[in-house]
């Protein structure tokens, strides 16, 4: 596809940065290598061999498209990566580009070898991601400068860089952009052995006093997600310094998630009022995404992308071409008697 800009927005893209800066709260605990990186380990050996059959050859890696439920480690997988190959990373999401000349001038900026990542990648503007299929493909762009008869056009070559696509939902990408990456990798929910290991590893970086017990406690109150574990870590480690001795134990991670709404097989408060309401409102379901989305007042993005997979996982969900249906273990869970699957009689 050709860009249209003037001289002016032509210089002004070229001397622009539109790069965003990586999350820096997470960023020390972070692992920094695939070997200190815990857990998906198909993903991670694939990506091992990949690694180093492009460092063998000198080449950049191939295009990676990442893709899985948030908080299980995209970003810090590109990070990685970008490490392990000794380069560097621009980091941008797809919301962030706002228009074509953001893309250029991020791709325009790159050096031989580099990462671009570019995270939520399925939100990236359709019109858009045709500039990045001969980036990815050729490693050049055409840009057409000015109007008319007086319109000019330039090729722009650029270096053999690496994109780096991280997304919730693959199944948005458009197949040119999917079929332009040459490795993906799906990340899954970590089990709970994988998640203790990832909380004590935290409570070690930051000097949390905690027991393995107490780090069991947390990981198997976390749905599969690091993202979550590091967080209950922080806020478990606040009540166990307020109102115990300062170490984490069993018993102090469950009184303290107790009190955060988390129960014990981890489910938080949107989690049990989703189960609750398709319940209460629709006899157990079948229940439309979008409706029973606005029954809580929540997105229904939020509850596919976030809320979703650890329950449909788990077996407290079910997706059939109706909708979502709760499963007799919702029932258990929540306390509420199961009737088996009732008429509704008006
Ligand atoms: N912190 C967050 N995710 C992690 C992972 N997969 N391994 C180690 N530490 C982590």
């Amino acid at each position: 596809m050709s860009i249209n800009y003037s001289e002016e927005q032509f210089d002004e893209l070229l001397t622009t940065s539109s790069m965003l800066n990586e999350d820096i709260n997470e960023s020390s605990l972070r692992p920094r290598t695939l070997d200190e990186y815990i857990g998906q380990k198909k993903a991670k050996d694939n990506l091992s061999v990949f690694i180093s059959a492009a460092k063998m050859r000198n080449e950049p890696l191939d295009h990676v498209l990442l893709h899985g439920p948030p908080g299980l480690g995209k970003t810090t997988l590109a990070a990685i990566i970008a490490n392990e190959m000794n380069v560097n990373i621009r980091i941008t999401s797809g919301p962030a580009i706002e228009k074509p000349g953001d893309l250029v001038a991020m791709l325009t900026n790159l050096n031989e070898g580099d990462i671009l990542f570019v995270d939520e990648i399925h939100r990236l503007n359709r019109a858009y991601e045709e500039i990045l299929y001969p980036a990815m493909e050729d490693f050049a762009i055409d840009i057409i400068l000015g109007k008319g008869p007086a319109a000019n056009s330039i090729h722009l070559d650029l270096p053999h860089f690496t994109l780096i696509g991280a997304t919730t939902r693959s199944g948005q990408l458009t197949a040119p952009l999917r079929d332009r990456f040459g490795v993906t990798l799906r990340l899954e929910l970590y089990s709970i052995e994988e998640l203790s290991m990832i909380v004590n590893r935290s409570a070690a970086i930051l000097n949390i006093d905690i027991d393995s017990d107490g780090a069991y406690e947390i990981a198997s109150r976390s749905r599969g997600t690091p993202r979550i574990a590091n967080r209950l870590l922080k806020r478990v480690r606040d009540f166990a310094q307020v109102e115990a001795d300062g170490m984490i134990s069993r018993q102090v991670a469950d009184r303290a998630l107790s009190r955060l709404d988390v129960d014990k097989a981890g489910l938080d408060a949107i989690d049990r009022r989703m189960l609750r309401s398709i319940i209460e409102y629709y006899n157990g379901g079948p229940v439309g995404l979008d409706t029973l989305a606005a029954t809580i007042n929540e997105e229904s993005v939020t509850l596919e992308d976030v809320y979703e997979p650890f329950l449909l996982q788990n077996g407290y969900l079910t997706r059939t071409p109706r909708g979502r249906c709760v499963t007799r273990k919702a029932y258990d869970h929540l306390g509420i008697e199961y009737l088996g699957q009732q008429e509704i009689s008006l």
